[in-house]
């Protein structure tokens, strides 16, 4: 199988619409990383998300509605939570975890008695979602354990012989996966952070929201999040994240990648570059947002330039860089 590359068009979004009406997988662009969709009541698509990761089955998947649509069969109840966080985030980057309902397959939620689901906001995403009709489960689209994609060339670099359909689109405004909030206990608990911080989801429903920071502490923390593996979101390279007082002593023997934000670190990395020809020095923005927006297409870009490691800066503590911070440790683990 050799996968189109489809520009938006109308006309596209309705092939790949009716393609998964019929079982077909579709990636397809998000506001925060490329997903591949299968539609939920087409266990053979499901089962073929699977398979074109090569993502163990048990792994629960998200399972993405257009804006306003009809949530009752596949979620247990809305209850007044849920339906506050509807109303604040959806559309955009919020998952949010509670009871499934009958009409949701076991065999999208990795076997238990709730779904993940999210509306996506980005414009490709919403057209498609309301071509289809019926909700969409989409994990990232990309090798189990692999970097997310941000563009559509990576997801044809990745997985074009695998699938039939990548639909194309404008780059992930957001650039890291959703954040995942699970409603399943009294206190509602962050199982992954991303751009919406445990403070916005307090600010909005009013109650004490477990950050991933706790939730993370505690024992038992639920190992079905994918995300919550050690090592995930890794490129070929190596991934160190250290601050800028730590490079000057380091020996490179090999290509190189140190990416950062500071002005120390920055000049750290200049330094470097002037004692070892095989470094390469790639500056960001020194927003978290941006940081985020351009993490993984900077990841990839290491392997593509035959970096052997890739030393990135590490972010200063607290909420803002909580989401880059926990992709790098991921990514470095
Ligand atoms: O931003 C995103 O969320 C992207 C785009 C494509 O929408 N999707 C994504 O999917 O990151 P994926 O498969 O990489 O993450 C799915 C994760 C699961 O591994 C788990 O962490 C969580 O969503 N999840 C889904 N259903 C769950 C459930 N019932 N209980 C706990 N966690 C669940
Ligand atoms: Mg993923």
């Amino acid at each position: 199988m050799h996968a189109e590359l489809l520009s938006p068009t109308a006309g596209n979004i309705q092939r790949c619409a009716q393609a998964l009406q019929h079982g077909q997988l579709v990636a397809f662009p998000t506001e925060t990383v490329f997903g591949l969709g299968a539609a939920v009541t087409q266990l053979g698509g499901i089962e073929g998300i699977f398979k074109a990761k090569g993502r163990p089955s048990e792994h629960p998947l998200i399972a993405h509605v257009a804006p306003g649509a009809n949530l009752a069969g596949w979620v247990g109840e809305v209850t007044p939570t849920m339906q506050k966080l509807i109303d604040a985030f959806w559309p955009g980057p919020l998952t949010l975890v509670v009871p499934k309902g009958e009409r949701m397959p076991f065999e999208v939620t990795g076997g238990q008695n709730s779904v993940g689901i999210r509306c996506p906001s980005h414009p490709v995403a919403i057209e498609l979602l309301k071509a289809t009709g019926v909700p969409v489960a989409a994990p990232s689209a990309n090798r189990f354990g692999k970097v997310s994609p941000t563009r559509a060339s990576h997801v044809l670099a990745e997985l074009g012989d695998r699938i039939p359909f990548i639909l194309d689109g404008d780059v992930p405004e957001v650039g890291i996966e959703s954040t995942i909030v699970s409603l399943l206990n009294d206190q509602p608990a962050v199982l992954r952070p991303g751009a919406i911080t445990a403070a916005q989801i307090q600010a909005v429903l009013g109650v004490p929201v477990k950050t991933h920071g706790e939730v993370s502490k505690t024992p038992n923390a639920n190992p079905r999040v994918s995300g919550a593996l050690e090592k995930h979101y890794s490129p070929d390279a190596k991934v160190w994240v250290l601050p800028a007082s730590e490079l000057s002593a380091l020996q490179l023997n090999n290509k190189t990648l140190c990416v950062g934000w500071s002005d120390e670190f920055l000049a750290q990395a200049d330094a470097l570059r002037e004692q070892y020809a095989a470094v390469l020095v790639e500056a960001l923005s020194d927003k978290p947002a941006e940081v985020a927006k351009a993490l993984y297409a900077t990841l990839r870009q290491a392997d593509e330039l035959a970096c052997k490691q890739v030393l990135f800066e590490k972010p200063s503590p607290g909420p803002d860089w909580e989401a880059v911070a926990d992709r790098l440790k991921r990514a470095s683990a």
